[in-house]
């Protein structure tokens, strides 16, 4: 809420409409940034196809006591992901808490109080956890408690199926149809109007010291970065060390420890760390190619938001080298709604058609761009060859692409044994698509290899690798560094270290576990007393992914039978053999250690993996202790909500 408060900027959002003329906000709540992004192309749309009058608004900057004086002929739109065990993102906490109050309580105290209040409502989810989309559903259930009218369906976008995409393509037409109809509102032709202006700048080079080369912020422009360190301003931090964790040579697992010394930033055991990318030059360079602009890459420019509630997503005067490089996602899978937007700007009538079609027709899309894994610029390049997308107005990439967000891995080192250096433990992406080097790469993984490269001065192998500007903007990065942050969160061993833990961690899920095991290690070094310490681990076969295995042996010197390590490798005998095989097989000493409440903890594959583990505790806990598997799967619930059973996942 603090900035919010900057004097000058109104928290009353009716003020802030009547004032800018808007009768359409798109409120969002976002974490890492998608669901604000759906929220700007909701706004996009509202004006383009309907001329609605429209502005996105981040919910933590505004009040909430009277929206029951929103107006009759105005129309407010939720665009919520959830997030975590089904929690606010953190910019919605406070309105989340205010909405589903239990005495909430409005400036004018009508009855109900939000009777003159529509909405609509998208949920950005995860099916794979247990509260799916329960921002959107409680908010909902909140608004309508309290007298808004609901237009259309809320929508429910499903991450954990990777139908994000197409869940919000598919709610938002017919909401439009049902807002159009209850609104009185007429579809028009399409019109394309920029959000932002680019002023060319001759005034200026790129040396000019105003220029943001890629610095996230005026400090860093100026060289007087400071903390707090946070999702908007990270700190350059050296990398201490980095190594290759695998002994296969067509697949990479990173260690890095990043050297935090330098800053204020500050950890515990099972955080989090943010890591901010660079794009790959070779697609920095394909992007400024088919948008005709390399010739002007470094020009100067500045980008300014023609709607006085727009925000430019980079700071300005730049370049669109700068832009391409560190702001903006290149390198990510395409969206067909941006397709079809740039569809009447195609160079040529061929091109024009083959856009609006792919724009249009789902299954085609796929056949011809979602399923070859392939980025915007090559997309545009497969489209209609060598020609330059001149026509398309700049300002369209800067709406349609998302901007740049850092990346988070969970912390792979103990803040008790190295509070000055976090690990990290990434294991390199690539797609493998047949007759394609090309396809789309993990953008931070590629990079961060690029760096581990750089600073062992490797030789270049391969010529597909990607290479990669790392020496930071204006070349100001000395030996090897990297821009991160950190962020709390909730995944936490037990106060007590004389506690039993079970850990769940195939792959690259063994990382915070490695912290945990680490942690203990020293504690028990120490004389503290230490409880039970058990880890599955999987991977492909023993002498190839086995992440740490040398270090196990030290763990194992220093806590003793308190510490057992079981493994499951799936590709070294006829059958598969996955962690939750081996949990099976440990059934009734994981019971025991759950009757003394031992803590239970899963990291990894959300959408296969985390879910086989949970059916199977609930297994055990139904046989071993035999009550029907109805029974035992409470138990399991019980112990999430009681933090007994805590989960780090990703999808
Ligand atoms: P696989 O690739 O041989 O199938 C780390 O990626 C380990 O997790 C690998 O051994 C991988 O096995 C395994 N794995 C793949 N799918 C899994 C699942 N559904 N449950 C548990 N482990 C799985």
């Amino acid at each position: 809420a603090a900035n919010g408060n900057k004097p000058g900027k109104t928290r009353n959002i009716i003020e802030k409409m009547e004032e800018s003329g808007k009768n359409c906000v798109v409120f969002y709540g976002s974490q890492t940034g998608t669901a604000e992004d759906y929220a700007s192309r909701l706004a996009k749309e509202g004006k383009s196809r309907f001329g609605l009058e429209t502005m996105v608004a981040d919910l933590e900057d505004y009040d909430y006591e009277n929206l029951d004086s929103f107006p009759e002929d105005k129309i407010a739109m939720f665009v919520l992901a959830t997030y975590g065990e089904g929690e606010p993102t953190d910019n919605a906490v406070d309105f989340y808490e205010f909405i589903s109050g239990e005495d909430v309580s409005f400036a004018n105290g009508g009855d109900p109080p939000l009777e003159n209040l529509k909405f609509v409502a998208f949920g950005l989810g995860n099916n794979t956890y247990e509260h799916y989309n329960s921002m959107v559903r409680n908010v909902t259930a909140a608004l309508e408690k309290l007298g808004a009218t609901r237009i259309g369906k809320a929508g429910e976008g499903d991450d954990g199926a990777g139908t994000m995409e197409e869940d919000f393509l598919a709610w938002k037409d017919p909401m439009w149809t049902d807002l159009a109809e209850k609104m009185g509102l007429e579809e028009r032709e399409a019109v394309y109007e920029p959000v932002f202006g680019i002023t060319e700048r001759e005034d200026l080079t790129k040396e000019s010291p105003e220029v943001y080369l890629g610095e996230p912020n005026k400090m860093h422009l100026e060289g007087t970065s400071k903390g707090p360190f946070n999702a908007h301003n990270p700190y350059i931090a050296p990398i201490a060390e980095s190594k290759e964790l695998f002994t296969v040579k067509d697949r990479n697992c990173l260690h890095m420890e990043i050297d935090v010394s330098g800053s204020n930033l500050s950890y515990t055991t099972g955080d989090h760390i943010a890591v901010w990318p660079t794009n790959a030059g070779k697609e920095v360079d394909r992007f400024l190619d088919v948008l005709g602009l390399t010739s002007k890459r470094d020009s100067v420019i500045s980008v300014k938001a023609l709607d006085p509630t727009a925000k430019v997503p980079f700071p300005t005067p730049t370049t669109y080298d700068a832009i391409a490089r560190y702001h903006m996602e290149i390198c990510a899978p395409v969206s067909r709604q941006f397709i079809a937007t740039l569809a009447p700007f195609a160079p040529t009538e061929e091109s024009k058609a083959e856009m609006a079609k792919l724009g249009s027709d789902k299954d085609y899309f796929h056949q011809k761009i979602s399923n070859k894994y392939v980025n915007i610029a090559q997309a545009l390049e497969d489209i209609c060859g060598s020609a330059k997308w001149t026509d398309v107005p700049f300002s369209a990439f800067i709406e349609g692409l998302n901007k740049v967000q850092p990346r988070y891995y969970s912390i792979s080192s103990s803040s008790l044994v190295q509070k000055q250096k976090i690990s990290i433990t990434a294991v390199v992406e690539s797609m493998e698509v047949p007759g394609r080097e090309d396809a789309l790469k993990g953008v931070t993984t590629n990079y961060l290899l690029a760096l581990k490269q750089k600073q062992h001065g490797d030789p270049n192998p391969d010529p597909h690798r990607l290479t990669y500007e790392i020496t930071g903007p204006r070349n100001k990065y000395d030996g090897v560094h990297v821009p991160v942050h950190v962020r709390h969160s909730n995944f936490k061993l037990p106060s007590d270290p004389s506690k039993p833990i079970i850990m769940i961690g195939p792959g690259t899920g063994v990382a915070p576990f490695r912290a945990f095991v680490q942690e203990r290690a020293a504690q028990a070094k120490g004389g503290e007393e230490v409880g039970k310490t058990m880890l599955f681990f999987g991977c492909r076969k023993s002498t190839e992914d086995f992440l740490y295995s040398d270090e196990w042996k030290q763990y194992q010197e220093d806590l003793g039978d308190k510490f057992q390590l079981i493994t499951a490798f799936s590709r070294e005998g006829p059958k598969k053999v996955y962690v939750q095989h081996r949990l099976e097989e440990h059934a009734k000493e994981v019971d025991e250690l759950l009757k003394q409440k031992a803590y239970f903890y899963v990291c990894g594959d959300a959408s296969q993996m985390a879910k086989a583990v949970t059916s199977t505790l609930g297994k055990i806990i139904s046989e071993q202790r035999g009550i029907p598997e109805s029974k035992a799967e409470d138990i399991v619930k019980g112990m999430r909500s009681a933090n007994q059973y805590q989960e780090d996942v990703w999808s």
